[in-house]
């Protein structure tokens, strides 16, 4: 796709990932539309990134509400006259498989699957009319291997690149000029995690579970140590440009832990992720 003039509408990109890819888009002149369910960090991105010359507007958005990401679409039309890309990002983790309430897996499921099947029921029919589009899903290397201590985050990732792996195929046979990628980083330097800043008020009393408390710890050296989001960005904007499917910015680890998974299938050890090869490209 030649992105001059475009429009891409970026969920959760008033932080992290999202952000760096709206910077990257806006310099390779894409007007954005950033959704996000943060209101003090959407502002604070919209005025760095209008500072910056970028054409941007932002709107109060949870990925996990079906009207809301329908009324992002309908704000990039109003706005721009139409839209070409979505980047369905926005994402949170929580807490292991055992000992997790049910409240907190459909909190994650609702904003980690349901957000990228509500942007997916949003821009895909209208990219298919005007037959020009492109969708990317952030998944994960939690979407290639089951990573302990992350039982609903793995869940959701995993069917975040089973979903894309099926738009792929569906949108193959339509024959129309319309795109997918996923995108399966490993650790990334952002706010991840600390995503229970975003957990509604009732759940916020598990994060002082003690095995929960040892995971964050776990995660939160791990991400700290990850890769700048702004290479993150840029291979997002490199598969929108040129059609990949997968976008694997560590890629030595996702390939090992597809090996690996393969290896384990076929009788041999299990797959056990690298924390300290996850957090380098
Ligand atoms: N950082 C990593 O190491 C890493 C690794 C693999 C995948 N990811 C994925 O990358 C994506 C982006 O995360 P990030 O690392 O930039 O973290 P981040 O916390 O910096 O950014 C996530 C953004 O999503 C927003 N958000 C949270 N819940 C939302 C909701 N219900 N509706 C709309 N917006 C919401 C947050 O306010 C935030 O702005 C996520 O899907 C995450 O799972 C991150």
């Amino acid at each position: 796709m030649e992105l001059e003039g475009k429009t891409a509408v970026i969920t959760g990109g008033a932080s992290g990932i999202g952000l760096a890819t709206a910077r990257r888009l806006a310099s390779s002149g894409v007007n954005l539309v950033l959704g996000d369910i943060e209101d003090a960090a959407l502002d604070g991105a919209l005025e760095g990134l209008t500072k910056e010359g970028a054409k941007v507007v932002g709107v109060h958005c949870d990925v996990a509400n079906e009207d809301d990401v329908v009324a992002l679409r309908d704000k990039a039309l109003a706005e721009f006259g139409g839209v070409h890309i979505v980047f369905n990002n926005a994402g949170v983790v929580g807490g292991p498989t055992i000992g997790t309430p049910k409240k907190v897996w459909d909190w994650v499921f609702g904003i980690d699957i349901g957000g990228v099947v509500n942007g997916i029921n949003a821009f895909v029919p209208y990219f298919l009319e005007q037959n020009e589009g492109h969708v990317v899903n952030t998944a994960s290397i939690a979407g290639l291997g089951g990573v302990p201590g992350t039982g609903a985050y793995s869940a959701s990732k995993f069917a975040v690149v089973g979903l894309s792996e099926s738009l792929f195929h569906e949108l193959a046979m339509t024959g129309k000029n319309v795109g997918v990628s996923v995108l399966c980083p490993g650790f990334v330097r952002t706010r991840i995690n600390e995503s229970h800043r975003n957990m509604p008020n009732e759940l916020i009393s598990y994060n002082e579970d003690p095995m929960v408390k040892i995971v964050n710890d776990v995660a939160f050296n791990a991400v700290n140590n990850g890769i700048d989001p702004v290479d993150v960005a840029k291979a997002v904007e490199d598969a929108i440009r040129t059609n990949e499917f997968w976008i694997l910015t560590h890629e030595r680890v996702a390939l090992s832990m597809t090996e690996q998974r393969l290896e384990w299938m076929k009788g041999g050890r299990p797959l056990m992720i690298n924390l300290e090869a996850a957090t380098k490209a």
